[in-house]
């Protein structure tokens, strides 16, 4: 059967109090409506419609990589006119389409199979998510009649008896196209904030005798988040379901109540991760690595048995079993070889450096490439801005640069070679020199003794 999802996202979220919208605050890392965009797709949903309105330039911003379409809700009149607004998607189209709110990131990839295939194998014209909750304050109310589903009644709108009911609607169903399409002509705006409500289509079609199913699950697959208590809720649940899972993949987390893992981050077995860590992006840890205590690891590559302690890492590699830190900061491309060392206090920004190479103090490396073999003394600097543009430092295999050298770039430092500490190098140093590049040292006899400053 042809599957396709709506996602609806067109709200500003005034309970959220935010000058972005609420879809794109972030849960664990990730913007809300990406979480549910990625959940219709892990799901097996191709087809996905994000409809948006407030904000909705910064909302297709941040979703336009994930390849899906978009229905514009000028006025935001409700859920159900937000849906209306999705007609030129979904006309034409023959089977069910999933709708999910975009500020509902927690949902269970089982527990969208389980809505879907009920749906299917039932053949309901619709079919809503719901759960038991013990405060169901805010939320619309399930209204049943015996066991069958009769409709939603929203929190505003309930009457006293109705608001003792503690199955809420989670907002996520799925519909026959057609049934939805012709059932959404039929809604009003004739309730407690004049809106047109998704929720009322349940009480049309079974008015009309079509087959309403619901399947139960738990509220924390459920939330919907309104303002930013709801928002820190999301996070812990998402961070402890994201820890579990590398928990039970083999990897060592020491605390993991410290410890923040992204959503899309990936961790090889036998990695041991101390307290007050915060991986985030597309990073991935291979196999064996220690991550000690306080680093952040964005968007980079980290190759087995690797150690990093206090430092930051954002868009970079870091080749196998070589030692980051502590304090280490290393700035986006740039490409750390095996087992190397780069040290404390050392910044390395847009550079690679080689194979066993080792930087273990207080150096700046910046647009560099550095072979590997490799031993810069402590205090090294590449001076690769001139004030106007930023120069290229080529240094070849198994140099060694003495202490506190300054690199003035563009520069080249040939295979096998030394540069003497102190020394600013700002020409080519050819293969196999040792390179000075200081002044001579001088001592005048007895000067102290002659000023009168001897004590
Ligand atoms: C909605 C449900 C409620 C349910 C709750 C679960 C309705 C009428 N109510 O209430 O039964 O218990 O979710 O969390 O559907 N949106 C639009 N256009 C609009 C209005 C909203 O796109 O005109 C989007 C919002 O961006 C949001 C989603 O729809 O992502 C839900 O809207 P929200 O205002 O949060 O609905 P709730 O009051 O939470
Ligand atoms: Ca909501």
């Amino acid at each position: 059967m042809y599957k396709c999802a709506l996602v609806l996202a067109a709200g500003q979220g005034k309970r959220i109090k935010s000058d972005i919208p609420k879809v794109l605050h972030k849960v664990c890392g990730k913007e809300m409506v990406n979480h549910v965009i990625d959940n219709m797709r892990n799901a097996n949903i191709e087809d996905v419609n994000v409809i948006i309105g407030k904000g909705a330039e910064l909302v297709k911003k941040e979703t336009e990589n994930r390849n899906v379409s978009y229905s514009l809700q000028e006025e935001q009149l409700g859920t159900g006119h937000a849906v209306k607004c999705a007609k030129g998607f979904l006309e034409g189209k023959d089977g069910v389409v999933a709708i999910f709110a975009g500020d509902a990131p927690l949902t269970k990839i089982e527990t969208i199979n389980n809505l879907m295939e009920e749906h299917i194998l039932k053949k309901n014209s619709a079919t809503l998510l719901s759960a038991y909750v013990e405060d169901p304050t805010g939320y619309g109310r399930i209204i049943r009649d015996g066991d069958e589903v009769v409709k939603i009644v929203e929190h505003k709108d309930c009457n006293e008896e109705e608001l003792k009911v503690n199955e809420m609607n989670a907002a996520m169903y799925c519909f026959d196209i057609k049934d939805l399409l012709s059932s959404l002509e039929k809604l009003s705006n004739d309730n407690n904030q004049g809106e047109y409500y998704l929720t009322d289509v349940i009480g049309i079609l079974k008015n009309e005798g079509k087959r309403i199913g619901a399947v139960v699950t738990d509220y924390e697959d459920t939330i919907g988040v309104n303002s930013r208590v709801q928002l820190a809720e999301a996070e812990e649940i998402l961070r402890n379901r994201i820890n579990e899972k590398h928990l039970n993949n083999g990897v060592t987390l020491i605390d993991p109540r410290t410890t923040y893992i992204g959503v899309d981050v990936k961790i090889g077995k036998d990695t041991i991760v101390y307290p007050n860590n915060i991986f985030e992006g597309n990073t991935v840890i291979a196999e064996n690595c220690t991550i000690l205590q306080g680093c952040r690891i964005k968007d980079s590559i980290i190759a087995k048995g690797v150690e990093i302690q206090s430092s930051v890492i954002l868009e970079s590699r870091i080749g196998e079993n070589t030692t980051v830190g502590p304090f280490a900061y290393i700035r986006p491309e740039s490409s750390i070889g095996k087992d190397a060392r780069i040290g404390d206090f050392v910044e390395i920004k847009k550079s690679t450096i080689g194979d066993g190479t080792k930087v273990s103090h207080l150096t700046y490396i910046g647009d560099a490439e550095v072979g590997s073999g490799c031993n810069f003394g402590c205090g090294t600097v590449v001076v690769n801005y001139d004030g106007k543009t930023k120069n290229k430092t080529i240094i070849g295999d198994n140099s060694f640069i003495g202490c506190n050298t300054n690199l003035v770039s563009p520069v080249e430092v040939g295979d096998n070679t030394y540069i003497a500490a102190g020394s600013t190098i700002t020409s080519k140093v050819e293969e196999g020199d040792l390179a000075i590049a200081r002044a001579k040292q001088r001592n005048i006899k007895g000067w102290v003794e002659k000023k009168g400053l001897m004590k």
